[in-house]
C-alpha cells in the first residue's frame, strides 16, 4: 500500500492499526473450540460476523472472531475483541458501539453502522452460552430499551420479531406491537430500529 494512499485515508491510527493487524482472529488452523459462538448478519448483504468466546468463572477468557466486513468492522471487532477479554459477562453483554468507536478515536459517521454487528454477534455468544449451561440470563431484560412509550415496545422486542422472522414487514411489526398508534412520535425510530436489524440478521 502506497504512503500517499495511506496518508489520505479518514481513519484514525488506532483504527489502521486495528484493520492492518487484527486481534483475535478465528483461523480455521488454529483448532480453537469455542465454549460458544453468534453470529450476525449474512454474506448476501455484505456483512457477517462470527464470534467465538471462552468463558471461566463467569468472565470472558478468550475470543475469536471472523468477519467479511469491511475495514471499519474488521478493526470495531479487533477492537472489541480486546476489549471484552477479562471482561465479566455482563461488562462484556453490555459493550457498546459508541464505546468500540470512541476506544478507536472515532469512526466516520458513515462508517458507524459497520460497528454494530460485533456487539451484536458477541451478545448472541453470552446468550447462547448461558442458554447452553442452563443457566439464567439476567442480561437481556436490563439492557432493553422503551422505543415506544405509549404502547412500551423495547429495542429488544422489536430484534427479537426481525430475528425470528415474525416481523417481516414494518405493518407486521405495528400489528405485533401496536407501535406508534398513540402519539406516534416513536413511528421514525422504529422504522430506522426495524431497518437495522433486518440488516443485522441477514433479512433485506
Ligand atoms: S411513543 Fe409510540 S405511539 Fe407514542
Amino acid at each position: 500500500m502506497s504512503d500517499s494512499f495511506m496518508a489520505d485515508w479518514v481513519y484514525t491510527d488506532t483504527v489502521k492499526d486495528h484493520f492492518m493487524n487484527p486481534r483475535n482472529i478465528w483461523k480455521k488452523d488454529e483448532n480453537w473450540t469455542p465454549d460458544a459462538f453468534g453470529e450476525v448478519g449474512s454474506l448476501a448483504c455484505g456483512d457477517q460476523m462470527k464470534i467465538g468466546i471462552k468463558v471461566k468463572d463467569n468472565k470472558i477468557t478468550d475470543i475469536r472472531w471472523l468477519t467479511y466486513g469491511c475495514a471499519s468492522a474488521i478493526a470495531s471487532t479487533s477492537m472489541m475483541s480486546e476489549m471484552v477479554k477479562n471482561m465479566t459477562l455482563k461488562e462484556a453483554y453490555n459493550i457498546t458501539p459508541e464505546m468500540i468507536t470512541d476506544a478507536l478515536g472515532g469512526l466516520p459517521q458513515h462508517k458507524f453502522h459497520c460497528s454494530v454487528l460485533g456487539d451484536k454477534a458477541l451478545r448472541v455468544a453470552i446468550d447462547s452460552y448461558l442458554k447452553e449451561k442452563g443457566l439464567p440470563n439476567p442480561y437481556k431484560e436490563k439492557t432493553a430499551v422503551i422505543i415506544c412509550e405509549c404502547r412500551g415496545v423495547t429495542d429488544q422486542q422489536i430484534e427479537e420479531l426481525v430475528k425470528t422472522d415474525k416481523a417481516k414487514t414494518i405493518d407486521e411489526l405495528q400489528e405485533l406491537t401496536g407501535f406508534g398508534t398513540g402519539c406516534g412520535k416513536c413511528k421514525s425510530k422504529v422504522n430506522e430500529l426495524f431497518e437495522e436489524f433486518r440488516h443485522i440478521y441477514g433479512k433485506s
